[in-house]
């Protein structure tokens, strides 16, 4: 494991979280086995790769998340393709590194956990502690999570603690509590053990279509930017593929600290403590994981774009009404990115590229019900002359 802030290095350790010496983030660098293949691996879903998986585990608390599809584009480009997470346990690619990190608690003898949510970290970890027989505590900025992702929460059981600010704020205090007080294990991304779950996309998509060029992943708290492209490097390191694609980082234009900074060739965030985006997962201003998301995009030669509401929305409206694919607002940023990147040159419509809708659109049905209808409210005697044609306008 190694410190991003301060250098520091030890042996893997599973009840590191945060750096010993100066509580910096960690990375935990993996040495795959040097026999390493595809060919050899068995089962579905996340477990399917343990052996790039650290740790130990004692159980495994899995509701079977991972192997989701695959979607290739009919309607927009054939070389676009779709990892729809929205079709995971709990909706969204948060379970896979929620298995991976309750396991992890359990293994390490906790019996609570508590995680900061935009919402769908906190339905997943709420889900994976009911399912580990465990107590949840989840810490939401009020009034800005989605109703599906809050009804979740509630439905598995967590303990729902509110807080007046946004996420940065419920973040922050679960870190304090962390360093302060380590009674509770923490699921949030700054667990690296999380991300070892998360970078299963990468491999999942290899598995199914080799390397692509471009990946295109919507950045919130800049976790799961990272994991995959983690993913990749140590398939990389296996010699199971030869490069290793561009990461490409969306951001909402009221919420994007780390595009906007990229953009401008800065080094360092533009953190901003009022963020605002109708895409509630990833209205975020001070993402903890910026590090590592500037090493992916950097080193993989990658790019980010900042998007508008209204494009996200337009995006939302495409997937569904172009690909039959109903993704949450923030999913449908990464559809929204690749539009965008076509239009100012960073990808070609010709390469391989995949877009990570990171959630189901069920989560958020107020932003579903925005989209423009024709919603008639009819006497049943006058849907034939509709139909037909009878009375026009409204057969088109
Ligand atoms: N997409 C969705 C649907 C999300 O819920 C999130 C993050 C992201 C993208 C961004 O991922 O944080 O790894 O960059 N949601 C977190 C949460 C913050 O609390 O559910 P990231």
């Amino acid at each position: 494991m190694k410190c991003l802030n301060c250098g520091y290095e030890s042996e893997i350790d599973q009840n590191q979280i945060l750096c010993p010496k100066c509580g910096g983030l960690l990375e935990i660098i993996v040495e795959p086995p040097r026999d390493f293949s595809f060919k050899n691996l068995q089962g579905k879903g996340v477990w399917r790769y343990k052996d790039l998986i650290p740790g130990e585990y004692k159980t495994l608390v899995s509701i079977n998340e991972g192997g989701t599809p695959l979607i290739q584009s009919t309607n927009i480009n054939r070389n676009l393709y779709f990892k729809f997470e929205g079709l995971n346990p709990t909706g969204s690619f948060k379970d896979r590194g929620m298995t991976v990190a309750v396991s992890s608690a359990v293994s390490l003898n906790y019996r609570t956990v508590i995680a900061a949510s935009t919402g769908n970290t906190a339905a997943s970890a709420a889900a994976y502690a009911s399912r580990a027989g465990i107590k949840s505590f989840i810490v939401l900025p009020k009034g800005k999570v989605a109703i599906g992702k809050l009804a979740q929460s509630i439905l598995y059981g967590a303990i729902i603690l509110e807080v007046d600010g946004s996420f940065d704020v419920a973040m922050e205090a679960v870190m304090r509590l962390y360093r302060d007080l380590r009674i509770v294990y923490p699921l949030n991304s700054f667990n690296p053990w999380r991300l070892e779950g998360q970078k299963t996309i990468a491999f999942e998509i290899v598995e199914e279509i080799g390397v692509p060029e471009n990946v295109i992943v919507p950045v919130g708290n800049a976790g799961n930017i990272y994991a995959i492209w983690k993913g990749f490097n140590e398939l990389l390191k296996t010699g199971e593929i030869d490069k290793v694609p561009r990461m490409i980082g969306v951001q909402a234009e009221g919420a994007s600290p780390i595009a906007s900074a990229i953009i401008k060739g800065k080094d360092e965030p533009e953190f901003t403590d009022n963020p605002d985006t109708l895409a509630t997962a990833i209205r975020i201003g001070k993402p903890v994981n910026w590090k590592k998301a500037f090493k992916a995009i950097k080193s993989s030669n990658g790019s980010a774009i900042i998007v508008s509401d209204s494009e996200i929305l337009e995006s939302q409206k495409d997937l569904a009404r172009k690909e039959g694919i109903g993704a949450e607002p923030a999913s449908s940023a990464a559809l929204a990115g690749y539009y965008k990147a076509l239009n100012e040159g960073i990808v070609n419509k010709d390469e391989k590229t995949i877009s990570i809708l990171t959630g189901h659109s069920l989560k958020d049905p107020d932003s579903m019900a925005k989209a423009p209808s024709k919603r008639i409210l009819v006497n049943p005697y006058y849907i034939e002359k509709i139909i037909t044609g009878e009375i026009n306008g409204f057969n088109s």
